[in-house]
């Protein structure tokens, strides 16, 4: 996925970080890479001026964590609770790029339909880092969602 978007950006570095083993995710593979789409997009959108773009993977005990950050514009404090609210677009957004505002509302049913959960952490000044998290399939360690989404 990352060397996928590598090839529509020559202003960013996709970088993706995840541990050896990565549990295996059990879910709808085209909607769940939509949600990288959308998330992705958005980190290239979003940063117009380039720079990293950081995919990374945390293993919890129930579940795991992906979380894609840039070095943009960021989220405001004030857009934080409203970015996932179907066609929601920041001011500073909708005033320097098109979009309908869908990206993360959709990106956010996919995950609630696969029982997992996305959040924004936002980091005043230094870009957005947008997460989700997903359950784990007990008894798997393979490599699967490495292979499939890398
Ligand atoms: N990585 C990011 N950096 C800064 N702002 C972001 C980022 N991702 C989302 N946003 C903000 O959240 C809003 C909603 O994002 P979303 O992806 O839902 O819509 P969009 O990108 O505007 O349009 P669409 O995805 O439908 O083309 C954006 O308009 C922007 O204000
Ligand atoms: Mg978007």
């Amino acid at each position: 996925m990352a060397e996928r978007f590598q090839t529509q950006t020559d202003q960013h570095k996709i970088l993706a970080q995840f541990p050896e083993e990565f549990p295996v995710i059990v879910g709808d593979k085209t909607r769940l890479e939509q949600v990288f789409y959308n998330l992705l997009s958005n980190a290239i959108k979003y940063s117009p001026a380039g720079g990293e773009i950081r995919i990374s993977g945390q293993i919890r005990s129930e579940h795991i964590i992906i979380c894609i950050q840039d070095k943009g514009m960021g989220i405001s404090q004030d857009d934080v609770p409203h970015v996932f609210d179907r066609f929601y677009r920041a001011d500073e957004a909708a005033k320097n790029t098109q979009g309908a505002g869908l990206g993360l509302y959709l990106s956010r049913a996919i995950i609630e339909a696969h029982k997992g959960r996305i959040w924004v952490e936002p980091r005043p000044d230094a870009g957005a880092r947008v997460c989700f998290s997903l359950l784990r399939e007990k008894g798997f360690t393979n490599n699967l969602l490495n292979e499939e989404t890398s």
